[in-house]
């Protein structure tokens, strides 16, 4: 079974409380919950972190490959927009890269307009709440090649 590893960026940990006009009612236990039932369906299996710390996320994806993870799930949150360090690991560990966001960034602010993930990522899905989790993992199945189109 392919190993996925999921990251939560920072202040993820708040959805459900946070902004609910913007991000919605659901948790990050939820949205958790909700891709273990799609892993299991997509016979991956994942391992999910949440961290509001630059470096503990760029050390996770620094030892992914070693980690024998397959695939990453990102959400960079705040550090979407800030992060080279985030940027130089996703493109140092050569691992298949799925950026999303539960808000579509191009609809708000200017300063959430830039990715600095997005050049290094296969691809990025924004702006659909907690589908584009949903949708990211199908994408990343595809990419592995466990589901056919
Ligand atoms: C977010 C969008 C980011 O701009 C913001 O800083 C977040 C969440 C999203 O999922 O919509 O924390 O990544």
């Amino acid at each position: 079974m392919s190993k996925i590893l999921v990251i939560h960026g920072p202040n993820l940990n708040l959805l459900g409380e946070r902004e609910k006009d913007i991000y919605g009612q659901t948790t990050l236990a939820d949205i958790n919950a909700l891709l273990e039932k799609e892993a299991v369906s997509l016979k991956l299996k994942l391992h999910v972190v949440q961290s509001n710390h630059e470096g503990d996320i760029i050390d996770v994806i620094g030892k992914a490959k070693k980690d024998g993870f397959e695939a990453i799930l990102i959400n960079p949150a705040a550090y979407t927009h800030t992060s080279v360090a985030i940027h130089d690991a996703v493109r140092a560990v050569q691992i298949p890269t799925v950026e999303v966001h539960l808000s579509n960034i191009y609809s708000r602010e200017d300063f959430r307009h830039k990715s600095l993930v997005a050049p290094v990522a296969v691809g990025q899905i924004s702006g659909f709440g907690v589908n584009s989790y949903v949708l990211g993992l199908h994408a990343i199945a595809k990419l592995l090649k466990k589901i056919s189109p």
